[in-house]
């Protein structure tokens, strides 16, 4: 991951303070657990109690002192990561009875622990096993349990060997190879599935946190979707929208939201939008690194994406000679779609998914004849559009 760890804060107002920094309101409602979510149509409706989500979920209730032993005590050397929520560790435990186990041995876990201050983080915590409980999906994070003893509340998942696409698109070092065209596409297509799932459910999820750390692949760099802390339920009967604070991560969240706290499923499009042009571009949604004029990725390249023959200046360099000239161009135009500043010109997430489908199919694209079958080389360039070459690349 890039220099964003230590300045990955929570604001308390709509002020953008720094590089993916998270975004939370000032009213301080909490955020909803009383939603009940599921993958089928069975969903039961009425609010639930903190006791009854802890009670009636699949999970498994570990106590600490397990989870300590699972972690080798928390051990630094087995930190996988670290976000707003706290620090995420690397455990082992037996498959079937779920005990702690050796390292080495059994299935390998990863422990989330939440740093312990603040409401934030229990609500959070709690909307996570509340959603994560009962919403099964392959590109959703599968939850194993959760500790809730004295002050510690954990959360355990099952482990994704490749970590989160943040670290893959921007992290330096031999462990991140670049990633290539086709996988990009495949991630972008299991995360969209992930988000169309939720979309779909009955009630519907709102997501409202997706990002490229939210985003963690397995080691087929199959996409799953992480992080359930600010998702909520969408409107329900006749309501256009749901009317919330305003929490997110800056760069990500749709321009109406973030300026009325209404939410519908159309913000998290939006965010779909930013991601999959980071995909596209290598580049992050904020980068204060960047001259003036590229700080944010949307206003930046919104633009080239317009443009057919400028679409090489958003393009991430290291793509060259992986995808079709036609893969390009319906690639920025689906992100382009994705951001329009009009929710209701926004695609919804079955669409999405439909237009990544075909993107991972370029023989299509072949057959339609359509002049931009060639494969992109720097030399390929007729456009006399030279590729910034003054912007770094965060690898
Ligand atoms: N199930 C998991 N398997 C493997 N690595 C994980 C898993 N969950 C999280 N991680 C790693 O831990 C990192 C931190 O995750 P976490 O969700 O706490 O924070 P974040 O998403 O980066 O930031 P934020 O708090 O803003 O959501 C991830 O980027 C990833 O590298
Ligand atoms: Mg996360």
């Amino acid at each position: 991951m890039g220099a964003c760890w230590s300045n990955r804060i929570k604001a308390v107002n709509n002020s953008n303070t720094g590089v993916n920094s998270k975004i939370v309101s000032r009213d301080g409602n909490n955020l909803s657990v009383s939603g009940s979510k599921v993958s089928s149509s069975s969903v039961p409706q009425t609010p639930r109690s903190e006791g009854e989500i802890l009670q009636s979920s699949n999970l498994k209730n570990f106590s600490f002192n397990e989870l300590r032993t699972a972690t080798r005590n928390f051990r630094p050397d087995s930190m996988l990561g670290e976000g707003g929520f706290g620090s995420v560790f690397k455990g082992w435990i037996d498959e079937h009875s779920l005990i702690a186990t050796k390292p080495g041995t059994g299935i390998v876990i990863a422990v989330k622990r939440l740093n312990q201050e603040g409401f934030q983080g229990d609500r959070e915590w709690m909307a996570e096993i509340n959603y994560l409980g009962q919403l099964h999906h392959p590109n959703l994070v599968k939850l194993i349990g959760f500790c809730y003893e004295d002050d510690h509340r954990l959360l355990v998942y099952e482990f994704m060997s490749r970590g989160s696409m943040e670290n893959h698109l921007f992290r330096r070092g031999s462990h991140f190879q670049p990633l290539s065209w086709s996988i990009r596409v495949k991630v972008a297509l299991g995360a969209a599935r992930g988000l169309a799932f939720l979309h779909n459910a009955k009630p519907q999820v709102i997501y409202r946190d997706f990002k490229t750390s939210n985003i963690l692949l397995d080691s087929n760099y199959n996409a799953k979707l992480s992080d359930f802390g600010l998702a909520r339920d969408g409107p329900t009967g006749d309501k256009s929208h749901v009317s919330t604070r305003v929490v997110g991560t800056y760069g990500y969240a749709a321009p109406e939201y973030l300026a009325t706290g209404h939410l519908t499923a159309k913000s998290d499009i939006y965010s779909f939008g930013v991601v999959l042009l980071e995909m596209l571009s290598a580049r992050r949604a904020i980068d204060k690194n960047r001259p003036s004029g590229e700080h944010n990725l949307v206003e930046w390249a919104k633009p080239y994406l317009t443009n057919k023959r400028r679409i090489f200046r958003v393009m991430d360099p290291r793509l060259e000679g992986q995808y079709l000239l036609d893969q390009a161009q319906k690639a920025a135009n689906l992100a382009l779609q994705c951001l329009a500043v009009e929710p209701k010109f926004r695609p919804n997430m079955d669409e999405v998914v439909t237009a990544l489908e075909q993107l991972r199919e370029p023989r299509n694209m072949q057959k339609s004849g359509q002049k931009g079958n060639t494969h992109c080389h720097p030399n390929s360039r007729s456009t006399g559009n030279p590729r910034p070459s003054a912007s770094p690349l965060h690898v």
